[in-house]
């Protein structure tokens, strides 16, 4: 059987999620396969009381996911807000394979996306052989979570144009989608919600319509608070992308991570830690996101081109490549980076060395 390069979450976390539905004895909103409770533990982790250890996927404030999963368990539907890489895609998958065991009821919201990606669409071939019928009628993701009584989600729902997204409101106020070709309708089955999530930092995005607004609750996902905890994020990631891609790789040092994390908080605030020198701000936003990606590709580096030690030299490319988006402005922040921050810190020679040796 072909390995597949990215499970969905209910199939990576099966046993977790077993075992949570296993272990729970509250009771269940309709169609729910756990407990809100359970919802929460299984982003959060925590001990089962058989002492099952369920790990943890959001690092973040515990007050943020329970009033996301009790939004799910009202009429209203979940809006999951904040700057790119604050994990709203990630906490909207675990959301939906912890409630309906399922996270694939997925429409990618762009710019063209049309009303028939949310409504339905019509399987042409059929519709002119035999005119419209349930057979020729294609369902969407959406449609399928209201008849199953499933999460559907709606990735980046403000690219969508904005007469797109009001196509929503009835599926939202209504939980009904009237099919006038059919002269029918299809009614939501309880367990239906819907998670959006929107950035509001990229261009090109549309605003949320104020009539869509009023049915969504917003929960906005902060970038980490402190040090400490996106330290944590970034090692938790780094370890699962290890195992997942099997690299032959040694787990790279605390303080690799820390360091990049400086960079990155430090560049992304505009100060030193220390709060004594301000700092220019590069374009891109750096979020967590990113310096997961600057660690990945980091080990890949050490692992194919080095010796399995991650070095200053292996991660150098990847900050470098992080901070400067605008060759022009970017680059005029980085270098006074490098030569005022960088090469003043003792322990921090080798990480200067690498970069100026990239000649960036
Ligand atoms: N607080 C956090 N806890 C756990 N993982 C996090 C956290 N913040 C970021 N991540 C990690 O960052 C990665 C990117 O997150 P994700 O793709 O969900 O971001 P996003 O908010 O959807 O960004 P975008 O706006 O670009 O779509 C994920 O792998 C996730 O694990
Ligand atoms: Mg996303």
């Amino acid at each position: 059987m072909a390995h597949i390069l990215r499970e969905h979450a209910e199939h990576l976390y099966a046993q977790e999620l077993e075992e949570l539905r296993k272990s729970d004895s509250g009771k269940r909103p309709a169609n729910w396969t756990m407990t809100p409770q359970s919802v929460v533990t299984y982003l959060l982790g925590g001990r089962l009381p058989n002492g099952f250890e369920v790990s943890p996927k959001y690092i973040g404030n515990r007050r943020l996911m329970e009033i996301a999963v009790a939004t799910l368990t009202t009429d209203r539907a979940l809006l999951l807000y904040g700057l790119p890489g604050t994990a709203k895609s990630w906490v909207s998958e675990h959301l939906a394979a912890a409630i309906s065991g399922d996270s694939t009821l997925i429409v990618q919201g762009t710019a063209g996306t049309g009303e028939e990606a949310i409504r339905y669409g019509w399987n042409y071939a059929r519709l002119l052989a035999e005119g419209p019928s349930e057979k020729a009628l294609v369902e969407t993701p959406v449609v399928r979570a209201m008849k199953d009584g499933k999460i559907a989600r709606i990735e980046e729902l403000t690219r969508i144009g904005a007469d797109v997204q009001d196509t929503l409101i009835t599926i939202l106020s209504e939980k009904a989608l009237p099919i006038p070709e059919l002269n029918t309708e299809v009614q939501a089955t309880r367990g239906f919600n819907i998670i959006a999530t929107a950035n509001n930092r990229d261009k090109g995005v549309n605003d949320l319509s104020s009539a869509l607004k009023r049915r969504f609750n917003t929960v906005i996902l902060p970038v980490p608070a402190s040090m400490e905890e996106e330290i944590d994020i970034v090692q938790r990631r780094v370890e699962s992308f290890e195992k997942v891609m099997e690299l032959p790789a040694e787990k790279p040092a605390l303080e690799e991570i820390r360091r990049i994390v400086t960079i990155f908080r430090e560049l992304r605030a505009g100060l030193t830690l220390d709060g004594k020198s301000k700092l220019k701000v590069p374009s891109g936003t750096l979020s967590t996101a990113e310096a997961i990606s600057v660690m990945n590709s980091g080990l890949a580096m050490a692992a194919y081109f080095g010796d399995g030690r991650l070095t200053a030299a292996d991660l150098a490319a990847g900050v470098v490549g992080a901070v400067v988006k605008d060759p022009v402005q970017d680059k005029v922040v980085w270098q006074e980076y490098l030569e005022t921050v960088v090469k003043t810190r003792e322990d921090w020679k080798d990480i200067y060395r690498a970069c100026r040796d990239l000649g960036i």
